[in-house]
């Protein structure tokens, strides 16, 4: 899909999802949640055409969306690496495990590989705590995540080698 495209499918998108929502300030929040649920990721076009949409200045919406971890400013990678910093996994080395991915990535959490393979960021507990640390990547769970295993998670998956693996919430 060439830039034009790119630009005309996501401004396509956003409308949708501003149908949705009354032009009101405080749908802000709720918008780009949908949107980036939609896209993936929050483009500056959409951020401006929100901005617009409700009517105020482009700062109000880059704030939350740059303040909140949730949201994301480029393209998730081909395969999403969630490093779990709960209580419990935050404890028990999460910080060590997102470190290792950071490393071997060369990548910072909240950004994207350059081949777009792999993005790494940071969430609340998901809920696997008896596993910790514990590392989402896709919809698998990796738990006792320690640095030793970071590499071969990460080829397993490059690889595309993740059948068989246990899926988070089965
Ligand atoms: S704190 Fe990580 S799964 Fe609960």
């Amino acid at each position: 899909m060439c830039k034009v495209e790119e630009r005309e499918a996501i401004l396509e998108t956003v409308s949708a999802a501003l149908a949705k929502f009354e032009a009101k300030r405080e749908n802000l929040i709720p918008l780009l949640q949908e949107v980036q649920g939609q896209l993936g990721y929050l483009p500056p076009a959409a951020m401006a055409q929100i901005a617009a949409y409700l009517g105020v200045p482009a700062v109000e919406v880059y704030g939350p969306a740059t303040f909140y971890n949730d949201f994301r400013l480029h393209p998730p990678g081909e395969h999403q690496i969630k490093v779990c910093m709960g209580t419990a996994c935050y404890m028990i080395g999460g910080q060590i495990a997102l470190d290792s991915f950071e490393r071997r990535l060369g990548i910072k959490v909240g950004k994207t590989t350059p081949d777009r393979k792999f993005s790494l960021d940071q969430v609340a507990c998901v809920g696997c705590c008896a596993l910790a640390p514990v590392v989402v990547v896709d919809n698998y769970v990796e738990g006792r995540v320690t640095p030793t295993r970071v590499d071969g998670i990460i080829l397993s998956f490059a690889e595309g080698n993740d059948k068989g693996k246990e899926k988070k919430g089965t």
